[in-house]
């Protein structure tokens, strides 16, 4: 007898056509794509504003969006969590979907941080 072959192994065509459909993805236009690939273990089940919320805002935002940033930002700042709240649809906007900012442009919030500011706002988001 002999032992069992396994699985047959995909063909060099098959496996050309899978390289050339991850690498079409991301072109789709397919808004979150990246977001469905995150591991959910990777942000906290239930964010709080002071132990996640503000530091992923102080690594991306806040340097040029808060009360002391120098106005650089403009009018738009991400310093509290009332301010949060209040320009929530404005990060939505241009961290989430258009993607132009933080800038520059080509650079794009970490995915596990967009699950986890998602998760606050979608949870209790109650600002300490
Ligand atoms: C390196 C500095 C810098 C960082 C970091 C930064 N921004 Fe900005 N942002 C700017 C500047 C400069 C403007 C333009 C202000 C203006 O035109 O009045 C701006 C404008 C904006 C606007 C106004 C709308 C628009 O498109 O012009 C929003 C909303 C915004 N930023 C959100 C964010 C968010 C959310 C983050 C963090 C994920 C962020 N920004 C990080 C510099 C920055």
């Amino acid at each position: 007898m002999h032992p069992p072959t396994g699985r047959p192994r995909p063909t060099a065509p098959a496996r050309l056509a899978l390289a050339a459909l991850l690498v079409a993805l991301p072109a789709c236009g397919a808004g979150d794509g990246t977001l469905e690939e995150v591991d959910p273990g990777a942000a906290p089940a239930e964010p709080t504003y002071e132990e996640h919320i503000a530091p992923i805002m102080e690594d991306y935002c806040t340097a040029c969006h808060a009360k002391d940033a120098g106005g650089e930002g403009g009018e738009v700042r991400y310093d509290t969590c009332e301010m949060v709240l209040r320009n929530w649809g404005s990060l939505v906007q241009t961290a989430f979907e258009e993607k132009t900012m933080p800038p520059p442009t080509a650079y794009t919030l970490p995915s596990a941080d967009v699950l986890t500011l998602k998760r606050w706002k979608a949870g209790s988001h109650v600002c300490p």
